[in-house]
């Protein structure tokens, strides 16, 4: 029998790349060239999987007028907020997802991004290597102290957990959250935190605030000018979730306009593009989407799709089935 056909849309760790070379008939996208909406609905209808990733886009018009061969999408990463859901399922398309193993690597970078708006490392980074240091001073380049204050987190996954952990046996910070569903409280207590009823609450009552829930429309522009403006004015945005949680023209108002103190963001409304107006800005930490970029996790993501694909073709269900 033929092994089935499967698409890899960039490049991946070679370890993963080599194994689903051995297991599939494998195209690899060697130049690591994103593909054009054109290509992916060309390979829609080539291939028996797509095994896309957060850089490509696939909307209701990709999956449109094609008379797909692809069963499967084994997406690379936990977000699939790029893929239209609807038009998958409506196909009967299975997708996949890779929860679980880019959970500590995504809260190290929201703490990362926290510590250093908060303490202003990128200022101070780019101050040295620009040459213009002048010294130390009692009044040089003051931050905001992290220890002991408080952080909101909206959304309490796995990686709000996470990051509840790090901020409140790590920094003792005072740790409430947002969260859909209700968390049983001796669960929280277990990460430092507690849960509050409404977004607003936690807005009003943080130093910091960091976004943990899933992108799409269910979560667009969460943080609209009035949210931001429901935060403490001294208060940071640290955002690692989905660009489209926020509304990035309110965000920049509300910076321009002192509405809050700064922000530290791994995602954007429309990677790669980042608005200048942010590029411009000093009380902004600004980070080219690096939430799961280690080796370790990287490598990780790629076997869990590994794990999904084979299970999908050896007929057994895919452990991280999404639809
Ligand atoms: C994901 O997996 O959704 C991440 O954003 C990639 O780091």
């Amino acid at each position: 029998m033929s092994k089935p056909r499967i698409l890899v849309t960039r490049r991946w760790p070679s370890a993963v790349e080599s194994i689903l070379s051995d297991r599939f008939d494998t195209t690899l996208n060697t130049d690591d060239l994103s593909m054009t909406g054109e290509a992916l609905s060309a390979a829609l209808g080539e291939y028996d999987a797509v095994l896309p990733t957060v850089s490509d886009r696939l909307p209701a018009a990709v999956f449109d007028g094609v008379m797909p061969r692809v069963r499967m999408l084994g997406n690379f990463g936990v977000g699939y907020n790029h893929i239209d859901i609807d038009a998958a399922k409506a196909r009967g398309i299975v997708v996949t997802n890779t929860p679980g193993v880019l959970t500590d690597c995504t809260a190290d970078i929201a703490m990362l991004l926290l510590l250093t708006v908060a303490r202003r490392g990128g200022e101070g980074e780019r101050q040295v290597r620009a040459g213009e240091w002048q010294g130390w001073c009692p009044t040089h380049m003051i931050g905001t102290k992290v220890t002991g204050k408080t952080v909101g987190i909206i959304g309490f996954g796995r990686i709000g957990k996470a990051f509840a952990q790090r901020c409140h046996f790590g920094f003792g910070m005072d740790v409430v959250f947002y969260n859909r569903s209700p968390v049983d409280p001796a669960e929280a207590a277990r990460y430092g935190a507690r849960q509050l009823p409404a977004v607003e609450d936690v807005l009003a009552s943080s130093d910091f605030v960091s976004l943990h829930c899933p992108g799409g429309a269910e979560n667009r522009h969460l943080m609209n000018a009035e949210r931001l403006a429901t935060m403490r004015p001294g208060a940071f945005l640290i955002n690692t979730a989905r660009g489209d949680v926020v509304d990035e023209l309110a965000l920049i108002a509300a910076l321009k306009d002192g509405v809050i103190r700064g922000a530290g963001l791994d995602v954007y409304g429309a990677e790669p593009h980042v608005p200048d107006a942010l590029r411009a800005m000093e009380n902004v930490v600004l980070l080219p989407h690096l939430g799961s970029a280690t080796e370790e996790t990287r490598t990780a993501m790629g076997m869990k799709v590994v794990d999904n694909v084979t299970a999908f073709f050896d007929g057994r269900p895919p452990p991280d089935r999404v639809v």
